[in-house]
């Protein structure tokens, strides 16, 4: 990337800072693009692995295997290093202040995917931690992963620090507070004195949970609530708002991991606190996404024109409807149709998926022409957006029915491979809407090469600076 069309906006930021930021922004952004091709090509052959269980026969390419390289790559390559770099962007801006320290960032983006890497090779192989969800990498891998979180939040901290501007950025509260948390989440999830018996039970809802709540959904809230009062040039609806879910979504999400585990061996008060605070965690969901819509209220044509804002709303409405849905989904009575279904799959890509996802994206593509002064084309952008939405749907649906139609067979006692029988369909429909996301991918590929390395933009977008905003 050239130095000169990295800071093609106003800024207080001198033109060597502003070079490194960008730089570190698209490293992190390719970086994360490259596993987010690897680790879908994956998904798609999982999925067709249902309808052709024959198909990439051999150890290496077994269900078993490919199974948690592709989530471990969806989360810690694909979606923990997009919102890092976007993290570090947001930080910088927000706070008028260079990074604290660029070499740091560099440092944190090898370790990331040294461990994404080892990761993926160890799991191939056959070296796993097996029972532990979202963890099979072995520990010494995780310790990796651990490093490179704690480097982030170190580097993250010195920025907002150092800030120039009076107070600490409503972005800041939410990318750094989601870092720390993950630094202690890691950290558990490794100590070996919880990994036997019922305890490691309790330490899986704990980790499994809290890697998607209190890691993944903090940054991408801090994304939306940078990016959109930057893309709308108005101030987000309430300050307040979104200091109120920050704090309500701390104290409900770190007790619900044991709603992964009902009806097992926990204790049964543990399961039904885990339910009740799940229901509990509709305030900040429901504050949070109230607090974005209103921010959006009135822009209709606003957001028809601009795909970074379709991206944020698909996102928005991703975390309303996935986790208004996880709140339901956790009631005992529920439980019992729709445990062990697909109807959960669904559930994890409507929220990975439909909203982390379409947040990155929406972040990426609001905020990267900024840092560099290049430009995606309004056709890549289209389609990527529509060859997502159409697929994700398709894929979400198929499963939810699907996974409906299983789990009333297991309740009511049918023959189990009638079950297996009755998916088929909505298996085929899964294939065929991964198939349109993993082709959105290939276009974001594309979209991010000429944000990165394509020509630079003949006009900077144009941006009005909302009142009390730190939009710089
Ligand atoms: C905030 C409200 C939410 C509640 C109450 C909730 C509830 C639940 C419940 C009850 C399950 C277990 C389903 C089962 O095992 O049968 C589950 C699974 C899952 N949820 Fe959520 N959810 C919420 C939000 C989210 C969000 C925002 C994300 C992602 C960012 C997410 C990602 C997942 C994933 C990946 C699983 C699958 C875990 C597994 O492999 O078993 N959820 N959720
Ligand atoms: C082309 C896009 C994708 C396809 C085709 C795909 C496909 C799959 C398949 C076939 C499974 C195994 C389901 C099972 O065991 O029954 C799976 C699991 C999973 N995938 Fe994806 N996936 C895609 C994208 C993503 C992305 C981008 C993320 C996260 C950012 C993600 C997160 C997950 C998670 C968390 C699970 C575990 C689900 C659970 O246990 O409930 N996937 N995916």
């Amino acid at each position: 990337m050239q130095a000169g069309v990295a800071a093609h906006h106003s800024s207080s930021l001198g033109e060597k800072d502003n070079w490194a930021l960008a730089s570190i922004f698209a490293a992190y952004t390719i970086s994360a693009t490259l596993w987010l091709l690897f680790a879908t090509a994956v998904g798609v052959l999982l999925a067709y692995k249902f309808g052709a269980p024959d198909f990439g026969a051999g150890a290496w390419l077994t269900f078993g295997r490919l199974r948690p390289i592709h989530t471990n790559a969806t989360f810690y390559g694909w979606a923990s290093v997009a919102l890092v770099g976007l993290a570090y962007y947001v930080a910088a801006r927000s706070s008028r202040i260079s990074l604290y320290s660029v070499k740091l960032a560099w440092i944190g983006l090898v370790l990331f995917n040294v461990a994404a890497a080892a990761g993926t090779v160890a799991l191939d192989l056959g070296y796993n931690d097996g029972n532990l969800e979202y963890r099979e990498w072995p520990w010494p891998i995780r310790l990796i992963f651990l490093a490179a979180l704690v480097v982030t939040a170190w580097n993250l901290i010195g920025t907002v620090a150092r800030r120039s501007t009076d107070d600490i950025y409503l972005s800041n509260w939410y990318t750094i507070g989601g870092v720390l948390w993950t630094c202690i989440i890691a950290l558990v999830a490794i100590l070996p004195w919880y990994q036997h018996g019922l305890g490691q039970v309790s330490v899986s809802g704990y980790y499994m949970h809290n890697a998607v709540g209190m890691w993944f959904t903090p940054l991408a809230l801090g994304i939306f609530y940078y990016a959109l009062p930057r893309l709308l040039s108005r101030p987000i609806y309430s300050y307040a708002l979104g200091v109120f879910a920050f704090w309500t979504n701390l104290v409900f999400y770190p007790i619900i991991g044991a709603h992964h585990f009902l009806f097992s061996p926990l204790p049964w008060w543990l399961q039904t606190t885990a339910i009740v605070f799940s229901v509990a965690m509709l305030v900040p969901v429901w504050g949070g996404s109230a607090n974005f819509l209103l921010t959006m209220r009135g822009r209709v044509r606003d957001l028809a024109h601009s795909y970074p804002l379709m991206f944020i709303l698909v996102g928005v409405i991703g975390y309303l409807v996935g986790s208004t849905q996880g709140a339901v989904e956790a009631f005992r009575s529920l439980q019992e149709v729709w445990h062990l279904t697909n109807f959960t799959v669904g559930h994890s890509h409507l929220t990975m998926y439909g909203f982390v996802t379409f947040a990155i994206w929406g972040g990426v593509y609001a905020l990267l022409p900024f840092a560099t002064g290049k430009e995606p084309g309004q056709l890549g952008l289209m389609l990527h957006f529509w060859m997502a939405v159409v697929g994700s749907f398709i894929y979400v649906i198929s499963l939810s029915i699907g996974g409906t139609i299983q789990g009333l067979n297991w309740k009511n006692g049918v023959p189990f491979i009638q079950s297996v029988v009755d998916m088929q369909a909505y298996h085929v429909w899964r294939g065929v809407g991964g198939s349109l996301m993993f082709l959105s991918h290939v276009v974001f590929a594309w979209n991010v090469w000429r944000m990165t390395h394509g020509r630079t933009a003949k006009a900077a977008p144009p941006v009005a600076l909302p009142p009390g905003e730190p939009v710089t």
